[in-house]
């Protein structure tokens, strides 16, 4: 009887963590952009020290780039103009993880 117990315990154990692995690892593309400081330059509308997010995904748009682009930029460090005319480094995304990079991506060209 108690071994019965035991494994319906352990059944409910191993399903309860594989009901939670999908949503521990879903990205949350917000999130991350949060955390690397990228809202402190960019709005989703208003023009900060960076453009937009709503400029961005236009001008992609008409120009006709795509994630790879953005990731591209994200992981660069180019040198940026900022909106006050001061320039340096733009900020490297802090992930390695290309899946999330390609989320974040494709989250600032949705917007
Ligand atoms: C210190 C301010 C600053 C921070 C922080 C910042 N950005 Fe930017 N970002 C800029 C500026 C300024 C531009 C415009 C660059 C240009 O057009 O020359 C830009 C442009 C971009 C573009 C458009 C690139 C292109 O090809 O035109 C993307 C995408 C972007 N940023 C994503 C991010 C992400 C993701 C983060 C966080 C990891 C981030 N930015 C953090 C200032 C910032």
């Amino acid at each position: 009887m108690s071994q019965l117990k035991t494994s319906s315990f352990l059944i409910a154990l191993v399903s309860g963590l594989l009901l939670a692995l999908p949503v521990s690892a879903e990205i949350d593309p917000e999130a991350v952009f949060k955390e690397n400081d990228c809202h402190k330059c960019h709005h989703a509308t208003k023009a900060k020290k960076g453009p937009s997010l709503a400029k961005i995904s236009t001008r992609y748009k008409e120009k006709n780039l795509d994630e790879k682009e953005a990731i591209k930029h994200m992981t660069s460090g180019n040198k940026v103009k900022l909106e006050d005319g001061s320039e340096e480094k733009h900020k490297i995304i802090e992930t390695k993880d290309t899946a999330v990079q390609m989320a974040v991506a494709k989250w600032i060209l949705n917007r």
